[in-house]
């Protein structure tokens, strides 16, 4: 069935994390349910208002119902970083387990109401929310103490965002950030303010954004063949492993979908170039899914075997 992440999260708090995976079309889909199908492993599967205005929110909605009928998986269905109440609303009365209300662009009192207000038409009808304080970083922002302090979560801040929101759970920032380019130099991110966080509000699920690894095996095929991605860098799988035991529960990724999907296609289009026919290139990219997934959810996530 299409289940809320409330008992995903209890499960996992503080051993394991759950993959948060951005879906746009079926062989995305397809290829991350047949890997959290061989792995028995807790899913949730996310879409941006991005994804729903490119596939449309029937479309998705009846995809992701087919891969629940078809896995007979419990998955999670979550809108990522909804930006006012309407959307919230929308994915609410149209079938998400799950929403995002993201208003960490907001100053903290008007970041506090328009959460709550989500949280009180959802848990109205049963539904989950998400919210996020702090602001993720750009490549070169939040490198010295004070940077940090002003775009990173606040741990005490934190705290009452939770206890005054009523959220479900909560998105933070510790350095991470959207896309292929997440570090300038070292990977690093902020372990000693999420360690504060977790203890400020404990046993409560903690999201990690921007949490590709951005994989060099992808952005090699990628520029093998064609592509032109340069100096791409994303947060080493021992981060988020780290991060997995410390309050973390979702993981969120869409980055290294992307780079696996484009990197098969580019490399069957450019070895068989007598071809035409989509499914010569998009079986192959929803296989590199599905073993990408699979390497997260059991090397990464540790969330394998965990239904
Ligand atoms: O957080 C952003 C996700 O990667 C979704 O990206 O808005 O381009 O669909 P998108
Ligand atoms: P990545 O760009 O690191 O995959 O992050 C995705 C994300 O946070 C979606 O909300
Ligand atoms: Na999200
Ligand atoms: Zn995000």
């Amino acid at each position: 069935p299409l289940v809320s992440s409330a008992e995903m999260f209890k499960k996992a708090y503080g051993n394991y994390a759950v993959g948060a995976f951005n879906v746009n079309n079926m062989e995305i889909i397809q290829g991350i349910v047949d890997a959290a199908k061989e792995e028995q492993a807790p899913l949730i599967l996310q879409v941006s208002a991005g994804a729903r205005k490119y596939a449309k929110h029937i479309y998705l909605m009846k995809l992701v119902e087919a891969a629940v009928e078809d896995t007979g998986l419990p998955i999670c269905l979550h809108l990522d970083h909804g930006e006012d109440f309407e959307i919230c609303k929308a994915c609410v009365d149209g079938g998400f387990t799950s929403v995002m209300i993201d208003g960490s662009k907001y100053p903290f009192e008007e970041n506090i109401a328009l959460t709550k207000r989500v949280v009180e038409y959802a848990h109205a009808r049963g539904v989950v929310v998400e919210g996020e304080l702090g602001r993720l970083a750009g490549v070169e922002d939040a490198v010295n103490v004070s940077a940090k302090d002003a775009t990173y979560t606040d741990p005490d801040q934190a705290a009452e965002f939770v206890r005054r929101t009523g959220v479900d759970s909560l998105a933070i920032a510790i350095g991470t950030s959207h896309g292929a380019y997440k570090f300038k130099g070292e990977p690093q991110l902020d372990f000693d303010r999420l360690a504060k966080i977790a203890a400020l509000i404990p046993g409560f699920p903690i999201v990690l954004h921007g949490a590709s690894t951005v994989l060099p095996e992808f952005v090699a095929k990628c520029n093998a063949y064609g592509g032109q991605i340069k100096d791409a860098q994303g947060v080493p799988e021992e981060m988020l492993k780290k991060a997995g035991t410390m309050g973390v529960c979702k993981i969120n990724i869409d980055t290294d979908l992307r780079l696996a999907m484009t990197a098969s296609i580019r490399e069957s289009l450019a070895q068989n170039p007598d071809k035409f026919d989509p499914r010569d290139y998009l079986r192959p990219a929803r296989e590199a899914i599905k073993n990408m997934v699979k390497h997260k959810i059991k090397n990464v996530l540790g969330a394998s075997n965990r239904l």
